[in-house]
């Protein structure tokens, strides 16, 4: 059984039952981030505990937006956040904050295990509200983490949902271009090969 198959975030941050929390960014940006960059302001939906909003504030940021449904998770990434310059954090809901309790009109977004802890008939609803976050010609970076299973797991069963290239081409190309998608060469233990990492351009 899995042990996030809860979908109350908030009583799992209160449980500290957290396992996706590996106490550091994703080794997929960190690489990114050591070749490219990402200039302006960043939305990352479904922060959690922060890890990846201090890599992205402390190389070249504007403003990077951590946002979350959980109240616990907000609270733990003001903590791991502080004094860091251009950090800001919301507790909110992706799918309703779209009207306008957030000024959206982001250069980027950066997602890490958001796509992959919704419901998959939500999907539609993730690409419409991370393409209303964006500028038009803002881009989308992706570290989507497509096999999210041990082999013995049963895989109807989440969050975490898998999700595959057909997928993700299906939905993401109604709204961007598709300017770059590679397996990441550097992955936390035990995502190896598991994750995509994907640049993406609204249009
Ligand atoms: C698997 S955790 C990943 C957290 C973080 N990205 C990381 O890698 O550590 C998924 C996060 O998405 C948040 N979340 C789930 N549904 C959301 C929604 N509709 N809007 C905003 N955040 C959401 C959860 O509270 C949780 O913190």
């Amino acid at each position: 059984m899995k042990i996030w198959q809860m979908t109350d975030w908030q009583k799992l941050y209160e449980e500290k039952n957290t396992p996706w929390d590996r106490g550091e960014a994703s080794p997929a940006l960190i690489d990114w981030l050591g070749s490219h960059r990402m200039p302006g302001t960043i939305l990352v939906p479904g922060c959690g505990p922060g890890n990846d909003l201090i890599a992205l504030a402390t190389s070249g940021a504007v403003r990077v937006v951590g946002l979350d449904i959980a109240a616990g998770a907000i609270a733990i990434a003001a903590d791991k956040t502080r004094g860091i310059n251009g950090v800001s954090l919301v507790t909110g809901d992706l799918f309703t904050l779209n009207d306008g309790s957030l000024r959206w009109g982001f250069d980027w977004v950066f997602e890490h295990t958001c796509f992959c802890a919704i419901e998959p008939s939500r999907r539609w609803d993730y690409v419409r509200s991370v393409a209303g976050a964006l500028r038009p010609g803002g881009h989308l970076l992706a570290v989507f983490y497509l096999e999210p299973w041990d082999q013995d797991e049963d895989q109807n069963q989440g969050p975490p949902f898998r999700s595959d290239l057909h997928e993700l081409d299906a939905l993401f190309g109604s709204e961007f271009d598709l300017l770059y998608s590679a397996i990441p060469t550097s992955s936390f233990l035990g995502r190896e090969g598991k994750e995509l990492i994907r640049l993406l351009r609204r249009h």
